[in-house]
């Protein structure tokens, strides 16, 4: 029996890879620069280090300088090809964000990525919600809504006018999304729907060349273990009924950052074991 001929209207011409095929690109970052805040533990160091093997040179940033060198020497021997810079800074001081934005401007041309990763959870004495002192709203506010804005206009700025392609990935939280049972998490949890919706604004504004998109862990620990009693407390009402681990983040901030996403700004994605927030 002869081979059936080709189906007609199937031919190589009318179905062109350019309009099937996913963008050119997808899921690399190669010859990118990314900046990774909160980078020298857990989620930050695992999105830095999926950055670097997925092809971007990495700026890794945090305050505790030791960690962060640690951090980075492990990301610099499994990516011996890209270059992994460190800056110490605190995201939710001006004039270390400035500095940040200008190190970057000059020693690595700009930034193609931004992850604002760092997040501040607020020391307070209080025991009840309406204890919660002013000093704890502006701790939080300051790292988790105004230092990514900082950072966003310092490093995207002149980008918008240009025309030149950014992409932002604001790491959010659950409790930003439904109160969790924790009522001192307040100041953090308002912190991370104001960042939810700083992200839908300048996805909007920023539109077409720099996309905007957030990204939502569910509870993650280095081992996938509780290491305390409020996470081991959350475990029944995870379906997948375990917690995640920071590999398993990473992945969505490559498809963010990378071309496999070039229409999705504005959105979100949670990698929380099917929790239902
Ligand atoms: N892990 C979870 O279960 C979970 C769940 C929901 C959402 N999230 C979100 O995911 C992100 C990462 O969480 P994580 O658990 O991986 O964090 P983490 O283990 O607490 O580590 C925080 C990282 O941010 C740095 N950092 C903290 N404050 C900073 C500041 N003001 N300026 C610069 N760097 C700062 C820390 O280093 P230094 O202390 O040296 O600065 C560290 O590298 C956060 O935005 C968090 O809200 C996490």
């Amino acid at each position: 029996m002869s081979n059936a001929s080709p189906k007609a209207g199937a031919s190589a011409d009318e179905f062109p890879r350019k309009t099937f095929g996913m963008p050119e690109g997808s899921f690399r970052l190669d010859g990118q620069v990314a900046v990774v805040t909160g980078a020298s533990k857990n989620i930050g160091t695992s999105i830095s280090l999926a950055f670097a093997e997925a092809g971007a040179d990495v700026v890794m940033v945090a305050r505790k300088k030791d960690r962060l060198d640690s951090a980075a020497a492990m990301v610099r021997r499994e990516a011996p090809d890209r270059r992994i810079m460190t800056f110490v800074a605190d995201v939710g001081n001006a004039a270390d964000a400035d500095a940040l934005c200008a190190y970057v401007l000059e020693e690595a041309g700009g930034a193609d990525v931004l992850v604002n990763n760092a997040a501040g959870y607020g020391t307070t004495k209080a025991t009840s919600i309406l204890e919660i002192g002013d000093e704890t709203w502006d701790e939080v506010h300051r790292t988790n809504v105004l230092g990514p804005f900082r950072l966003i206009r310092g490093l995207f700025a002149e980008a918008h006018k240009s025309g030149r392609p950014g992409n932002i990935i604001n790491v959010l939280s659950g409790s930003g999304f439904l109160p969790v049972p924790t009522p001192l998490a307040c100041p953090y949890g308002v912190s991370k729907a104001a960042l939810w919706m700083m992200t839908r604004y300048l996805s909007m504004s920023l539109a077409p060349h720099i996309r905007v998109n957030a990204l939502v862990p569910g509870v993650v620990t280095p081992s996938g273990e509780p290491r305390n009693n409020v996470q081991a407390g959350v475990m029944n009402q995870i379906p997948m009924g375990r917690l995640g681990m920071p590999g398993e983040i990473a992945g969505a901030a490559v498809y963010l950052a990378s071309p496999a996403s070039s229409y999705t700004s504005g959105e979100v994605i949670f990698c929380n074991g099917a929790r239902a927030w």
